[in-house]
């Protein structure tokens, strides 16, 4: 690999955590940073560096780091003008670590002795490795949640996570690779992922805790290669948590956002609704045509119909931002859109007859809403996204 070594920096965000924070910069200086450069676990160089983001403390935070930054040249303090809520605090510490400290790697870590600094020398090592993203987890093989925490706290942490997750990513496969959701220590790359986020922190759902479904969804979604380590989740050494009771409903309601403004979903909703409306289009004009036509031809017509209105209304609406206008372009596409509901038609024909052959002809319906949502609808979201509006693909 190379030979350079790469800089990684902590980033912790404080809030009155004055006895806390002068403590955990000498462990982290003293202790964490020497078994890096003795390669304990790790086999590569790393500049360690130590970014204090401070939500004007009233306790005297900021005077414990400025007193450290003196004894150490690897210890920054950044000042916000009030305290803004963890999210915004982490989005400031990433941009000042890119702009001043030159990260090629960012952590997440509190100061309160909660996540154990031994965990750091191990997430650096998976990052040597070649991951992108690594994040400490409760839920894994030596993983787990403090002594002392009671039933409430952990039923919210266990149940939180857990709801979280399902609504993030059920039934994709970071549902089955994510289990510690809400978990606040994490490392990134810079290069290809934070470089690549939304650091303006007016974008977050919340500045609060939900901050890190957000962050963990669009990493995730940018394509990071992803690995849990055991995350031994021990009690505060001093002060107090500043989660409120709120955080719970909070961070339900962002894994909402996060899943609906998710691109596809949208585009899912939409086609289903394109799909409805093509539905009632066909309804409406075989009636209609059957007042003056004889059959086949209404059934013709009007199917013919549907396929023209989700034409439009799936150019036009779902797949807006692959949309074809050109008009060669138009006849090609449509041609090959028809060529595709033909497909649909018969394998809608084909397990319909085979349906009705096993189990009688008495439940049709009951058939057709089986391979409807779980045959039709699965091959048209195929079909549509890998042969009609194909996402260009884009070069890296
Ligand atoms: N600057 C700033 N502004 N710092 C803050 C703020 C804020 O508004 N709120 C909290 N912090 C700092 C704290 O001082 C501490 O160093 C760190 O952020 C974590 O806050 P805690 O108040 O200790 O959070 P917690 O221990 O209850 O929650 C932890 O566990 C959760 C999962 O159960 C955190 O790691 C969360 O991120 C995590 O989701
Ligand atoms: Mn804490």
């Amino acid at each position: 690999m190379k030979n350079k070594a790469s800089t990684a920096v902590i980033v912790i965000p404080t809030y009155n955590e004055a006895d806390n924070i002068g403590k955990m910069i000498d462990y982290l200086n003293t202790k964490t940073f020497k078994d890096i450069e003795e390669k304990k676990v790790n086999k590569e160089d790393w500049d360690m560096k130590i970014l204090v983001v401070d939500g004007n403390s009233p306790d005297g935070t900021g005077k414990v780091v400025e007193e450290k930054a003196k004894k150490y040249s690897n210890v920054f303090l950044y000042t916000e003008t009030s305290k803004d809520g963890i999210g915004a605090a982490y989005l400031k510490g990433f941009k000042y670590s890119m702009e001043h400290l030159k990260a090629d790697f960012v952590f997440e870590f509190d100061g309160d002795f909660q996540h154990p600094p031994e965990t750091i020398p191990v997430m650096l090592k998976a990052m040597e490795d070649g991951y992108d993203y690594v994040i400490g987890s409760r839920k894994v093989k030596g993983g787990s949640n403090p002594k002392g925490w009671g039933f409430k706290r952990v039923f919210f942490s266990e149940v939180g996570g857990f709801v979280a997750r399902f609504i993030m990513f059920f039934p994709f496969k970071n549902f089955f690779k994510v289990t510690d959701p809400t978990t606040g220590l994490k490392v990134t790359r810079v290069c290809g992922f934070v470089d690549k986020l939304n650091l303006d922190y007016t974008h977050l759902y919340t500045k609060s805790f939900g901050y890190k479904l957000q962050l963990l969804f669009e990493t995730l979604k940018l394509g990071a290669k992803f690995k849990e380590v055991p995350l031994q989740f021990h009690v505060r050494n001093a002060g107090e948590s500043k989660i409120e009771a709120s955080t719970a409903k909070d961070i339900f309601r962002v894994a909402i956002l996060i899943r609906w403004y998710d691109d596809f979903t949208q585009k899912f909703l939409k086609f289903g609704t394109v799909g409805f409306i093509g539905f009632l289009v066909n309804a409406i004009f075989l009636n209609l045509f059957s007042k003056f036509l004889n059959k086949p031809w209404p059934w013709m017509f009007s199917a013919e119909l549907s396929i023209i209105s989700n034409f439009i209304l799936n150019n036009t609406w779902t797949f807006k931002s692959q949309k074809i206008s050109a008009p060669s372009d138009i006849a090609k596409k449509f041609l090959q859109f028809n060529t595709s509901s033909i497909g649909a038609i018969i394998i809608q024909t084909i397990f319909g007859t085979i349906a009705e052959t096993l189990f009688g002809t008495d439940h049709k319906t009951l058939y057709l809403a089986i391979i409807i949502p779980f045959l039709i609808l699965p091959y048209n979201w195929f079909m549509y996204n890998t042969f009609i509006w194909r996402k260009k693909k884009q070069s890296k």
